[in-house]
């Protein structure tokens, strides 16, 4: 374990391990939102798939659960302490040099990351531990817990959906220069593959964001019912 402590101190050792969570986290997010993509099949397919899901074999939900948790932590740990770092490091005068340099989406990390941390918060209470916005038990036809009402009848409120686009949109911020940035952390730098590694991924990120997006302004505007 001693090497993990020695490797997260380093500060290339830091880059790697934000890098290599970042994917992690963002892999998840990419299966995700193609899973919740299925709201667009009808209830069937979506509390199918939830269905499945929930009752994976060989307890590999919380073994992904798990995963996820510790892939959070190390990535919101390791952030605010290269945030922290940077902002004792860096001399007063070449701030603004620096901030006419980085784009809106770099200096703006630390502050969307927070978002990013508060949605999942907020999202784990509202969908998986059902402490806000939830007017269930949902029960659909064949008994199995009705993941698609619980969805949808929370979307048809305006305040939750405007939150859930608004967030997704700081999501894509925070993706869009986290995606480009992580080739570099991984020493990746190709000037062959820079158009891959600076426009595509980041791109892919929106991408994702915006699907998500669509979910809450489809059942708003009554395309998902
Ligand atoms: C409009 C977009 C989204 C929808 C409709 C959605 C829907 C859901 C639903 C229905 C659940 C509960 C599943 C169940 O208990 O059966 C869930 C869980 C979860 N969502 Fe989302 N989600 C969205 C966006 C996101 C985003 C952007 C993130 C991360 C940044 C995220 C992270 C999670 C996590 C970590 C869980 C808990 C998984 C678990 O351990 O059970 N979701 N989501």
């Amino acid at each position: 374990m001693s090497w993990i402590v020695r490797l997260q101190k380093s500060s290339l050792g830091s880059k790697y391990i934000m890098a290599i969570t970042g994917a992690g986290l963002f892999l998840f997010l990419v299966g995700h939102i193609a899973g919740n993509l299925l709201l667009y099949f009808g209830f069937e397919a979506f509390n199918a798939y939830a269905y499945a899901l929930q009752h994976l074999p060989y307890g590999l939900l919380w073994i992904a659960r798990g995963g996820l948790l510790v892939m959070t932590i190390a990535h919101v740990y390791i952030a605010y302490r290269l945030s922290f770092h940077n902002r004792a490091a860096r001399p007063q005068r070449y701030q603004y040099e620096a901030t006419l340099q980085a784009s809106f989406a770099s200096r703006t990390m630390p502050y969307t990351g927070t978002v990013v941390l508060l949605f999942i918060l907020f999202h784990l209470a509202h969908f998986t531990l059902h402490l806000v916005g939830y007017d269930g038990p949902y029960t659909d036809p064949v008994g199995r817990h009705d993941v698609y009402k619980m969805v949808v009848t929370s979307f048809q409120n305006p305040v939750y959906s405007l939150l859930y686009i608004v967030s997704m949109a700081v999501i894509g911020f925070h993706l869009s220069h986290g995606l480009s940035s992580m080739w570099q952390s991984l020493g990746l730098n190709h000037q062959k593959y820079n158009l891959f590694f600076r426009k595509v991924t980041p791109l892919i990120g929106w991408v994702v964001c915006i699907a998500a997006a669509s979910i809450p302004l489809s059942v708003l505007i009554g395309i998902i019912k």
